[in-house]
C-alpha cells in the first residue's frame, strides 16, 4: 500500500533522505523535520551541508556535534491564518561533525580512557579518520543511532552527503566487519610475540613495501593505529550489527529526492537500485522544482490556436500567438517531466508515494520559505 507523506512526519521514528547533490536534500530534510514539530512531533534534523543561510535559520552557524533546539517563535508563528501548529512540538538541528563523532565512537568502545587516549592521539588516526572512504557516510549513521539512543526525539530526520557514495553507509556495517576479519589486519592485532612469530613472513614483507611508499614512521603510526584497536572489534562488531538493525526497522524511512531532469532521473534510478540491493525500499519520491502544469489544455490544441491567431491580422493577434506557443512549450516540458517521473516510479515500485515540489522563484533558506514548500509538499500529494 502506498503511504501517504504526512505518514512519514507523523508515525515514523527515522526519515533519511538519499539523493545526488543540488537536488534539495539539504532543504527537504529541514522541511520534514519543521512540519512534523508543527504537527506537535519532537523533531530533530541532522544535515551535512546546509547552505550558509539555512544554518542560521536553523541556528547551526557554528558547528556543533549536537542537537540545538530551536526557540518555538522563530518556527511556529509562520504560517497564514488557519494555520496553527499543535501545541507541544519541537524542533532541533545539528550539524554532522564527522571526526567529532568518530572521536565519540573510539572513547566509548575503548576498554579504558588510556586505550582512546592511545587512538585519539595516533597520528594516522589523526589525519585519515575524518577521510577514509565512507567515514562521513558511517558516522552520520552512528550520530542516527546516539541521537535515536539518547536524544528523547519522535522523529530524527538525517540528510546524507552529496555524492554518489552517500550510500555506502549501507555497506559501512559489513565493510567495517570485513576489515576486522582481514588476515592482515589480525596479524597486526595480535599481542607482540605472537605478532612477531607469525607476521614475519607476510606482514612484515607487506610492511616494508608500504613502508618504501609512505615511509617508515607513518608504518609505525599505522601499526600502533591498528595495535591501539586491541579488544575493540567486538564493540565495533556489535555497533555495526545495531546501525544496520535500526536502518531495517519499519519505523525507519528511506526518502528519495530527485529532480525532474533526465540526469537526475538517471541518478535517482541508481539511489534506488543501491537501495534495493541492501534490502532497503523507498517510501517516498520527492521531485523538486518541477515545472507547473499551467492547466490542463493539451499543447496540439494550444499550437492550433496559436496557428489560426497567425492567420489573423493585426499586431496583438501575433503577440497573443506567441504567448499561445509559449504555453504549449510549457505544457510539453511538463509533460515529459511527468512521464519520466512516472516511469521512475514505475522502476522503483508500486509502494512508492510521488510528490512535487514546484521550482520557486526564490531560495528557501529560512522558516517561512520552508514551510511554503511544505504546504507544496503536503498539498500535491493530496491532490493525486
Ligand atoms: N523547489 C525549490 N525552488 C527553488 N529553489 C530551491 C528549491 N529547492 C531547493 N532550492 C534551493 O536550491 C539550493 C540547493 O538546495 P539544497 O537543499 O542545499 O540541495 P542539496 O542538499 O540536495 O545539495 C538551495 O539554495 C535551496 O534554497
Ligand atoms: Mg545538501
Amino acid at each position: 500500500m502506498t503511504i501517504r507523506i504526512e505518514e512519514l512526519v507523523d508515525d515514523r521514528r527515522v526519515v533519511i533522505c538519499c539523493g545526488t547533490g543540488g537536488v534539495g536534500k539539504t532543504t527537504t530534510a529541514a522541511v520534514l523535520a519543521l512540519e512534523s514539530a508543527r504537527r506537535g512531533r519532537n523533531a530533530c534534523v541532522v544535515t551535512i551541508d546546509p547552505a550558509r543561510r539555512l544554518a542560521d535559520a536553523l541556528g547551526i552557524e557554528h558547528l556543533t556535534n549536537d542537537p540545538t533546539e530551536i526557540d518555538q517563535k522563530l518556527w511556529a508563528d509562520i504560517g497564514g491564518e488557519g494555520d496553527a501548529v499543535v501545541p507541544g512540538g519541537r524542533l532541533s538541528a545539528m550539524m554532522l561533525d564527522t571526526k567529532s563523532t568518530f572521536d565519540l565512537l573510539v572513547a566509548r568502545n575503548a576498554a579504558s580512557p588510556e586505550q582512546a587516549k592511545r587512538i585519539l592521539d595516533n597520528t594516522f588516526y589523526r589525519n585519515v579518520s575524518g577521510a577514509l572512504g565512507g567515514t562521513q557516510e558511517y558516522m552520520a549513521m552512528e550520530k542516527l543511532h546516539q541521537l535515536h539512543d539518547e536524544g528523547d526525539f519522535d522523529l530524527i530526520v538525517v540528510d546524507t552527503p552529496p555524492t554518489r557514495h552517500a550510500l555506502d553507509f549501507l555497506d559501512a556495517p559489513k565493510r567495517l566487519t570485513r576489515l576486522l576479519d582481514n588476515r592482515v589486519f589480525r596479524l597486526l592485532m595480535m599481542p607482540t610475540r605472537a605478532y612477531l612469530r607469525v607476521a614475519s613472513v607476510a606482514v612484515q614483507t607487506f610492511l616494508r613495501t608500504v613502508a618504501r611508499v609512505v615511509g617508515s614512521e607513518v608504518i609505525e603510526d599505522v601499526v600502533a593505529f591498528f595495535r591501539a584497536f586491541e579488544g575493540m572489534e567486538e564493540g565495533f562488531r556489535t555497533r555495526a550489527q545495531v546501525v544496520g538493525d535500526l536502518l531495517a526497522d519499519p519505523d525507519t524511512a528511506f526518502v528519495l529526492v530527485c529532480s525532474p531532469r533526465r540526469d537526475a532521473m538517471q541518478e535517482a534510478t541508481f539511489f534506488a537500485q543501491r537501495l534495493a540491493e541492501a534490502g532497503q525500499s523507498v517510501q517516498a519520491l520527492i521531485v523538486n522544482r518541477v515545472h507547473p502544469s499551467f492547466g490542463d489544455e493539451a499543447p496540439a490544441g494550444l499550437r492550433a490556436a496559436a496557428e489560426a491567431l497567425r492567420q489573423s491580422p493585426g499586431e496583438p493577434a501575433a503577440r497573443l500567438a506567441a504567448l499561445y506557443d509559449n504555453l504549449a512549450d510549457f505544457r510539453e516540458i511538463a509533460g515529459l517531466e511527468r512521464g519520466h517521473i512516472e516511469a521512475l516510479r514505475d522502476r522503483i515500485g508500486g509502494g512508492t508515494a510521488l510528490a512535487y515540489v514546484p521550482y520557486l522563484a526564490h531560495d528557501v533558506h529560512d522558516f517561512t520559505t520552508l514551510h511554503e514548500v511544505g504546504e507544496l509538499l503536503f498539498d500535491t500529494v493530496t491532490a493525486r
